[in-house]
């Protein structure tokens, strides 16, 4: 069975069981600052787990392109990657643990045919806070799975949130016990291939963990993993999914993918997830999702060399963007081998420097050593490594992982400012003026529109003191779901209206502002206190930008 015919069987099987199906969003997250990629599907339904009504109902099912970026390191072996396909399926507050592990059960043995012996299950063992999840095994022995088949794990395996465990949660974020299938390859090889998770927590700001008024389920499946299931042999690369991209590869260098796995593993993930982020805009740069981009096709050229000297990165995928890309880091590779020239001893510590700096992977520095005869300590590189990324992760944390920050009090507070702003700028300088992007955090809003010039500083007080005019006089939030004509019949604003198929949220703020808009939203517009307008700058020809906090009344 192809990968095409997996997810096609996925998709028609929860159809056909009442799921509509929703449209992936993209892999940069739209009007999300608190994380810099879509890490899994249930990223952008979170206002819906919380509890808001989805325009598309209550089963849903998709599948999503993600990228993982804290797994670029683990990249390298038969089954990690940092860009796959997620199936999906959710109930928001709809079916519960035993219609999901039943339908998940029937996919796996029926729809796909795997044999019920190579399949395990894991279930929730329970901690201090969370019950053991008897239902769950009760469900998987009621469908025949042997005892020696149900495997029972703590809260570092069967419990998942977009942070972690629940002490990693933060305050406002969501999570639940899960259960997962493995396959068995022989051997006690075991690959995950689908995790049912029941979202039916948030975190408090006492720590504990409060049920949520709906219980959800959210699935998710590798399409890599499941194709390979399907094929009985554990190396993902060896799928349809990976074919033409290894078939290039091999060609470009002249080897062959089974005599030099590892190398071919990381070029063949990492250029796909180049690709996917490029067509998306992504341009390699020394920031954000830019600066991961460059880390992908950097590695990749690396390995590239490693395996053929005079090999081109921009055979394998081409465009512009990698071939500047590569150009540029071929530079910089010449630029690095004439510092090292310069060194006559490498300790792992320069090593460590050459890889901060010029990208140097170890493995190269030290072929290159190799090469003039001297050895470095890898211990010393190791422990330099280590330092940087325990500081990198730490600092990098909440942005890599899914929107953490995003449905907090002052975040909704932002939303609904900023649908505020978004109407007075049009007030004041005209109806020309519309949304070209958004950016909120939890400090400030960062609102990106259409227009010629600077504004005045007498423009900047009008739709500041028309922004809290609104605020003050307390206007009511009202939400309404319609298809997608009359939502732009009445006069809403719209922006991303792609996202959600025909129906669409429509949020009004009393007869001021109308937009559509996935919320969350305050219920009236007194909660917000009052803005203060801190910045007003050009982002481009015919693009301004506002900065604006919130302010205590
Ligand atoms: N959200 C869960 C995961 O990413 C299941 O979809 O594993």
């Amino acid at each position: 069975m192809t990968s095409k015919q997996i997810r096609e069987k996925y998709i028609k099987f929860f159809t056909e069981r009442g799921h509509k199906e929703i449209a992936p969003v993209k892999l940069v997250p739209e009007n999300d600052s608190s994380t810099l990629f879509t890490s899994s599907g249930m990223q952008p339904l979170v206002p819906y787990l919380l509890g808001q009504t989805h325009p598309a109902g209550k089963r849903l099912v998709n599948s999503q392109p993600c990228f993982r970026a804290e797994d670029i390191e683990e990249v390298g072996d038969n089954r990690h990657t940092t860009f796959f396909e997620m199936l999906g399926n959710w109930s928001l507050g709809d079916y519960f643990k035993k219609k999901q592990l039943h339908w998940i059960w029937e996919f796996l043995t029926q729809e796909l045919g795997l044999a019920k012996e190579k399949l395990y299950v894991s279930v929730f063992e329970g901690n201090r806070d969370v019950p053991k999840d008897e239902e769950s095994f009760e469900i998987w022995k009621s469908l025949d799975i042997a005892e020696d088949h149900i495997l029972f794990h703590g809260v570092s395996e069967n419990w998942w949130s977009r942070s972690g465990s629940p002490d990693k949660m933060p305050v406002g974020e969501i999570g639940g016990p899960d259960s997962e299938v493995f396959y068995d390859f022989g051997n006690d090889n075991l690959l995950e291939i689908g995790n049912s998770v029941f979202i039916e927590y948030q975190k408090q700001e006492d720590g504990s963990l409060k049920e949520l008024s709906q219980k959800n389920v959210d699935f998710g499946g590798g399409l890599e993993r499941l194709t390979t299931a399907m094929l009985d042999q554990p190396d993902i690369f060896q799928t349809d999914l990976y074919d033409s991209i290894l078939r290039k590869i091999e060609e470009i260098t002249n080897k062959k993918y089974t005599e030099n796995k590892a190398g071919m593993q990381v070029i063949a993930d990492h250029m796909r997830a180049a690709e996917a982020l490029i067509a998306e805009g992504v341009v390699p740069s020394n920031k954000l999702q830019g600066y991961v981009l460059r880390k992908l096709l950097r590695r990749s050229a690396v390995k590239l060399r490693q395996l053929n000297k005079s090999a081109d990165l921009s055979l394998i995928v081409s465009g512009k963007v990698i071939k500047d890309e590569t150009e540029r880091f071929g530079r910089t590779i010449d630029h690095g081998l004439k510092e090292i020239e310069k060194l006559d001893h490498i300790n792992g510590k320069a090593a460590f420097d050459l890889y901060q700096t010029f990208g140097f992977p170890y493995e190269i520095t030290e072929e290159l050593f190799r090469q003039k005869g001297q050895e470095i300590d890898k211990e010393q590189f190791k422990a330099e490594f280590e330092k940087h990324r325990d500081l990198s992760r730490a600092a990098s944390a909440g942005m890599f992982k899914g929107g953490l920050a995003d449905n907090s009090e002052i975040v909704t507070k932002y939303h609904t400012a900023t649908h505020l702003l978004h109407q007075a700028l049009r007030t004041v300088l005209g109806s020309s003026v519309f949304q070209k992007g958004s950016n909120i955090t939890a400090e400030r809003l960062r609102f990106d529109f259409s227009y010629e010039r600077k504004m005045t500083d007498c423009e900047i007080k009008q739709v500041e003191d028309l922004v809290n005019q609104k605020i003050k006089e307390d206007l009511v939030v009202t939400k309404e779901i319609m298809d997608k004509d009359s939502a732009g019949k009445s006069g809403a604003l719209g922006f991303f209206t792609e996202k959600y198929g025909d129906q669409v949220t429509v949020y009004s703020i009393g007869d001021f502002s109308k937009e559509i808009c996935g919320g969350p939203h305050v219920e009236r517009t007194g909660a917000i206190g009052g803005i203060k307008i801190t910045k007003e700058e050009a982002v481009s020809g015919g693009t301004r930008r506002i900065k604006a906090e919130i302010m205590l009344r």
